[in-house]
């Protein structure tokens, strides 16, 4: 498969604690899943068959781990590019002793394409992605007709994609691309963002705080496969 040219991060370098970088060489093991252009066996993987979900660009991961320890029957999938953010998961992970986590440190579009199995995901998290807020950066956005096609291919019949933003730019963009996906049907009455009522209750996320801070509306959208 040919690299993809533009992609949705820039890759930082980034600074990682001692703590990070030693939970990177000595949690891997127990968490981490490599990057290989193969399908995974998310049975074999987890040791067991449950509900999956999995979360792209989780940042520092307290959201995933929050939902993987309110959920113990679920199993969950973090993906995320940022070492850091990978390396304070992995400690809060391993302090918490969680057994339903598993974290790929790899482009989430690669890890959807070639490892996760079509119709395999219960649910798919995309919380606050990077809004690349000027016009000659819009093509890095991580959502566009072909994420939401990917997205929704590794959904199962019953599976949900929720996203969430606090750039109204890109959720208006959003809900223009995910209305259009014929894979995926609105939650919400009318097509539009859902309700908070129906996104199910659950902690805000470190961007969120930011947004909200700055006093930007968050938008949350609500999709299943169809
Ligand atoms: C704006 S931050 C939001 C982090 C977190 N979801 C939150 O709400 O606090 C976006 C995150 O997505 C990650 N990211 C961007 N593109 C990605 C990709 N293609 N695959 C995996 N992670 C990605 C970035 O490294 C960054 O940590």
């Amino acid at each position: 498969m040919q690299p993809r040219a533009i992609r949705s991060y820039v890759t930082r370098a980034g600074r990682l604690t001692e703590a990070q970088s030693r939970a990177l060489q000595q949690l891997w093991p127990r968490y981490g899943i490599d990057f290989q252009p193969q399908l995974l066996n998310l049975d074999q993987l987890f040791g067991r068959q449950a509900p999956r979900t999995l979360e792209i660009g989780f940042g520092n991961g307290e959201h995933l781990l929050e939902r993987a320890l309110t959920s113990p029957e679920r199993d969950f999938i973090g993906v995320e590019v940022h070492p850091p953010g990978v390396g304070h998961l992995l400690l809060m992970a391993d302090r918490a002793n969680v057994t339903n986590v598993k974290l790929i440190a790899h482009d989430a579009v690669e890890v959807l394409q070639q490892q996760i199995p079509p119709a395999s995901l219960d649910e798919v998290q995309l919380l606050f992605p990077d809004p690349w807020p000027k016009k000659r950066h819009h093509k890095r956005r991580i959502l566009n007709a072909g994420f939401a096609q990917l997205v929704a291919s590794r959904l199962t019949a019953s599976g949900r994609f929720h996203a969430a933003t606090d750039w109204t730019p890109y959720a208006e963009q959003m809900l223009s691309v995910l209305n259009e996906c014929p894979l995926l049907a609105n939650c919400a009455r009318e097509g539009g963002y859902a309700p908070a009522g129906e996104v199910m209750a659950r902690q805000a996320t470190r961007f969120q705080r930011r947004g909200e801070r700055l006093g930007h509306t968050v938008h949350e959208l609500l999709y299943h496969r169809c």
